[in-house]
């Protein structure tokens, strides 16, 4: 007798995920807003285990790329998968739209970092943490705080766990909301500037956090100004200008070794402003 193929998907991976894909591959992708072409044919493969960082001019459309890659902004041409799947779009049928429930499926697995950390203010570290456990995950309340309160000793807060946001600093608050974050087991993190809302004093334990995460083979899409994050933690880095990519590869090509005067003048800029 033939053997019967095994097709039935693992518990709780969607059927239309391919473990051996990318995590993210984005081909073709291009964007406008009304007559503002903001992304240009943007080619990126983010593989697993892997930080990437986006750096470049302000206007230079890192956001917008980043958002792209969770469908918080609808792309206008080319395909973008998360783990060879299709995203936004039905596979097979690229011009249905995913509805709202396909969108969260598609969302479980990514995580997201934003430079406002939007904390709930009436939440302590604790609850904020536990809160998507419960009500996403559907889990128990003892079971979601043992969990948080883990998460909280991974991002260096045990010691805050019943503290409420206006109790915390600007980097503590960040850190709670990567414990947030992490809590859900994401896949992949998209972090947007996740310090610049920070004093400066503060930006180093967010940072070490991030590095952490790393170490531990956290895949990575960062959009950053902290170049010496990106040049120390990043696999790759991806210069963007004017909705391209400009310049991208290893840290060490990127910042010293390319002939592109756009990243040049950014990367010298930057030393001037940063040196006293
Ligand atoms: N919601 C929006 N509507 C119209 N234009 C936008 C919107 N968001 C961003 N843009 C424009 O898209 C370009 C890229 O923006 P963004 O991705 O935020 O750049 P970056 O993150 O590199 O600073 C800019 O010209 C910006 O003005
Ligand atoms: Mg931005």
């Amino acid at each position: 007798m033939p053997a019967v193929t095994e097709t039935k998907p693992m518990r709780g991976q969607d059927s239309t995920t391919d473990p051996t894909a990318p995590m993210v591959s984005i081909r073709g992708v291009s964007k406008a807003y009304g007559t503002n072409e903001v992304l240009h044919d943007i080619n990126l493969t983010v593989n697993r285990s892997e930080v990437v960082c986006l750096i470049g001019p302000s206007g230079s459309g890192k956001s917008t790329l980043l958002r792209c890659i969770n469908f918080l902004e609808v792309y206008d041409r080319g395909e973008i998968r998360i783990e060879g799947r299709l995203v936004g779009y039905t596979e097979g049928d690229p011009r249905r739209r995913l509805s709202n429930r396909e969108l969260r499926d598609l969302r479980r697995n990514v995580g997201m970092v934003f430079q406002q950390f939007n904390l709930w203010p009436h939440m302590t570290a604790l609850e904020n943490v536990a809160e998507a456990l419960v009500q996403v995950r559907g889990m128990d309340k003892v079971a979601a705080a043992a969990r948080a309160r883990q998460m909280l000793a991974r991002v260096g807060l045990a010691e805050k766990a019943d503290a409420y946001p206006a109790r915390l600093s600007g980097g503590q608050q960040q850190r709670v909301a990567i414990a947030r974050v992490i809590a859900m087991e994401p896949h992949l993190i998209l972090f947007d500037e996740p310090t610049s809302a920070l004093d400066p004093e503060l930006v180093g334990e967010v940072l070490q956090v991030m590095r952490d995460l790393a170490a531990d083979g956290m895949t990575m899409v960062v959009v950053t100004h902290e170049m010496g994050f990106a040049a120390n933690v990043a696999d790759r880095v991806a210069f963007l200008d004017r909705g391209r990519i400009a310049a991208f590869g290893p840290p060490r090509e990127v910042f010293h070794e390319s002939s592109e005067p756009r990243v040049k003048q950014f990367l010298q800029t930057y030393h001037e402003r940063n040196s006293f």
